[in-house]
């Protein structure tokens, strides 16, 4: 018997995580937290019926609708249904209205020079509210924050309101690998092995326009098993083998996001010790294989690397993405390059952003945003 909380679950990545998790037996109770409410109350309405014909065991679905930006409601919802996982999925504005509310050719640039670090303001203004309603309800559960998880998670732990772990993008990167090994082998995917370690940046670059030097300078860690035997040299002897995975990685397919969202919260349910690959496990900047023990998420790191290696694939990788520290209260420097392209292309000039200033600097960028989709 669980509770699973989904807040912002009439949105592209909140709906697909509320259609599979009303399927999986452990959730009894799902409960889909809005603003949007004929959304959110159709979506409720579809996930009672997909249970309806497909599961065994009765699942109650609860809609609520609430804003989250107003004083206790966060708190409120999480104190009343007291979920096992909460999975932290609402944003004021999304990735994909924002691609299309800027001039095309001016978007092409922000994507390609700024990178998503310096939108952080916009990515974090709600995480950090959510966070503070969740130790306001006298954290309840554990939270899965999956907003930008590489960079957001790191932030909030620095905040002292960290979530257990993030979700999707290098989940995703996982996969895909771990299905083009199986098919260049011929073998079931269940025989391969993927030891990866890997950023945002990694995910991102798959569907970029950058150009391939500049993934071999900040490579992901990447090793590939069949049956316990290694295979990394043979893939990645074979230069079409990244080739193929820019044209596989799944772009704009909110639906894998979700798919991640499931297996981590099962894991967490069970608290199987499972390994599996995971985005920001523990708060950690970027992802790598982890298991769930004793309530937390702990880092499984292949043989012969260390933590200090982890790292240095995160900095760089992170750097790629237009940061270019995170200090241990939270405190974010963006790249030059990041600041620039920001300043130059969209009039937000923020190249340190301090905690207490998150909710003040993402009005300003949606403002900047806004005046940009006006005026085109
Ligand atoms: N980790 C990943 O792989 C990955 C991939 C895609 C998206 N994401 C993240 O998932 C999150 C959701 O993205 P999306 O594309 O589904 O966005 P979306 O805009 O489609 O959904 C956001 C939802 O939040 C709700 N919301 C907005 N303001 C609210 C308020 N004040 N109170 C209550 N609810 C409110 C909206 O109504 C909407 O249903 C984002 O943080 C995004 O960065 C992560």
């Amino acid at each position: 018997m669980a509770t699973v909380a989904v807040f912002g679950s009439a949105g592209a990545v909140g709906l697909e995580i509320a259609r599979t998790m009303v399927l999986q037996p452990d959730v009894t109770r799902l409960v889909l937290v809005d603003i949007a409410e004929d959304k959110m109350r159709n979506e409720a309405n579809d996930c009672a019926m997909l249970a309806e014909k497909m599961r065994l065991e009765a699942v109650e679905v609860v809609p609520v609708v609430t804003d989250l930006t107003r004083d206790g409601a966060i708190a409120e919802v999480l104190a009343r249904y007291q979920p096992d996982v909460t999975v932290q999925a609402a944003i004021p504005i999304s990735w994909y209205t924002l691609a299309n509310s800027v001039p095309k050719d001016i978007w092409k640039r922000v994507n390609y020079e700024a990178r998503l670090g310096p939108f952080l303001p916009l990515l974090l203004s709600f995480p950090i509210r959510f966070m503070e309603g969740w130790r306001d309800a006298g954290a309840p559960g554990k939270v899965i924050q999956l907003s930008f998880p590489d960079i957001v998670n790191p932030v909030l732990a620095g905040m002292d309101l960290a979530p257990a772990c993030g979700s999707g993008n290098t989940e995703n990167l996982c996969s895909t690998l771990r299905m083009m090994v199986a098919d260049r082998l011929g073998a079931p995917t269940r025989e391969i092995d993927i030891k990866l370690i890997a950023h945002h940046f990694h995910s991102w670059f798959q569907r970029s326009p950058a150009e391939m030097p500049e993934l071999q300078q900040n490579m992901f860690h990447f090793q590939a098993f069949c049956r316990s035997h290694e295979v990394t040299a043979e893939m990645l002897g074979d230069p079409s083998f990244l080739q193929d995975l820019r044209k596989r990685y799944p772009y704009q397919r909110p639906r894998f996001a979700a798919t991640s969202v499931v297996k981590n919260t099962l894991r967490m349910l069970r608290n199987d010790g499972l390994v599996t690959h995971v985005a920001s496990p523990a708060c950690m900047g970027g992802g790598l294989d982890a298991r769930y023990v004793n309530g937390g998420w702990q880092p499984v790191l292949p043989q012969g690397v260390t933590l200090d290696d982890v790292e240095a694939i995160f900095a760089r990788a992170r750097h790629a993405d237009g940061v270019e520290s995170i200090g241990t209260d939270g405190t974010v420097t963006f790249t030059d390059r990041g600041n620039g392209a920001m300043a130059e292309l969209l009039g937000f000039d923020c190249k340190v952003l301090k905690p207490e200033e998150v909710h003040a600097r993402a009005e300003e960028l949606l403002h900047c945003i806004k005046t940009l989709r006006a005026a085109a």
